[in-house]
C-alpha cells in the first residue's frame, strides 16, 4: 500500500478533516499517531483504527504548547518507531470584523494555526534529521489566504503557514524532507456546524463544483503529498476548493 512502513502524525485528528486523514492514512498502510487537544477523542479515533485492523495511538497534544508537542513526538517515536509523515491539520477560527476583534482572539488563532504548525514542523524535522530517513510534511492553509471578511486573524495565520511551508521546503530539501500545504475550500466538518443553512447554500452556489468538499477529499490530497509519488513536489500550496478561487 501507498503508506506502508510509514509512521504518520496527524494533528487535530479527533474529528473533521483530521479524523478522515488519520483513517485514510491507516487504510493506506501507515501507523498513525493521532494528536488532538481533546485527548479522549484522539484515543477514540485511534481505537477505531485499531479495531479496523490498522495501527494507531492517540495523544493529548495542544500544538501551541512546545512541551506537549515534544512529549507527543517522544511517545510517537517510542511506541511507533519514528516519524516519516506529518499532517499539520489542527486549526481554529475566532471570526469577527477587525474593528471588533479582541487581542485574545488574535493571539489564540495565531498560536494554534501558525505557531502550532511551526512547533510540530520543528520537532518532526529534527527527528527526521536524526533518523536520516527524509520525510513528508503536509500543512493546512485555506482559501482564506487570499483574504476573507471577518477572518483577519485566521487569514493572516494561514498566509503565515504558506510562508513557513516555503521556507521549510528550502531549508529541508537537502535532507530529502518535502514540505507542502493544502488549501481546502469549504469542507463539511464540525467547523461549519455554526454556519446557518442559507449561508451554506450561498457558499455552495458560489463554488464551480456546486458543493462543499467531503473531509476525505481533503485527506486524499494530504495522502498524495505524504506518499512516495509526491517525491518531486515541495514548497507548493495545493488548492482543493472545487474551483472556488478560479474567480468565475
Ligand atoms: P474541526 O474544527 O472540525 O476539527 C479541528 C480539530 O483540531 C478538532 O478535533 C480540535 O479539537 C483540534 N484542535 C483544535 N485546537 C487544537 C490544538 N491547539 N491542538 C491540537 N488540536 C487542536 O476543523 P476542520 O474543519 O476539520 O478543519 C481542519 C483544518 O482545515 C483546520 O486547520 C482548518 O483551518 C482547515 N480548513 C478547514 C476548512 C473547512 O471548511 N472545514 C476550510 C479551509 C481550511
Amino acid at each position: 500500500m501507498r503508506l506502508n512502513d510509514k509512521v504518520a502524525i496527524v494533528t487535530g485528528g479527533a474529528r473533521g478533516i483530521g479524523e478522515a486523514t488519520a483513517k485514510l492514512f491507516a487504510e493506506q498502510g501507515a501507523a498513525v499517531s493521532v494528536w488532538d487537544v481533546n485527548g479522549d477523542a484522539a484515543e477514540s479515533v485511534a481505537a477505531a483504527i485499531n479495531e479496523a485492523g490498522g495501527r494507531a495511538i492517540g495523544c493529548a497534544v495542544d500544538v501551541s504548547k512546545k512541551d506537549q508537542v515534544d512529549a507527543g513526538l517522544a511517545r510517537t517515536v517510542s511506541e511507533l518507531g519514528g516519524v516519516h509523515c506529518v499532517v499539520n491539520n489542527a486549526g481554529i477560527t475566532r471570526d469577527k470584523s477587525a474593528k471588533k476583534m479582541t487581542e485574545e482572539a488574535w493571539d489564540l488563532v495565531m498560536n494554534v494555526n501558525l505557531k502550532g504548525t511551526f512547533l510540530v514542523c520543528q520537532a518532526a524535522i529534527n527527528q527526521m534529521l536524526e533518523q536520516g530517513t527524509g520525510g513528508r510534511i503536509s500543512n493546512t492553509a485555506s482559501v482564506a489566504v487570499d483574504g476573507n471578511f471577518g477572518q483577519a486573524n485566521y487569514s493572516a495565520s494561514k498566509a503565515g503557514v504558506v510562508g513557513l511551508t516555503r521556507t521549510l521546503a528550502l531549508e529541508c530539501a537537502k535532507a530529502g524532507i518535502t514540505v507542502n500545504a493544502v488549501a481546502p475550500g469549504a469542507t463539511d466538518t464540525p467547523m461549519f456546524d455554526a454556519v446557518p443553512d442559507d449561508i451554506k447554500a450561498a457558499i455552495c452556489k458560489s463554488i464551480p463544483l456546486r458543493r462543499m468538499a467531503d473531509s476525505r477529499e481533503i485527506a486524499q490530497v494530504h495522502a498524495f503529498l505524504c506518499s512516495d509519488e509526491a517525491s518531486y513536489v515541495t514548497g507548493q500550496l495545493i488548492y482543493a476548493d472545487g474551483g472556488a478561487t478560479l474567480g468565475v
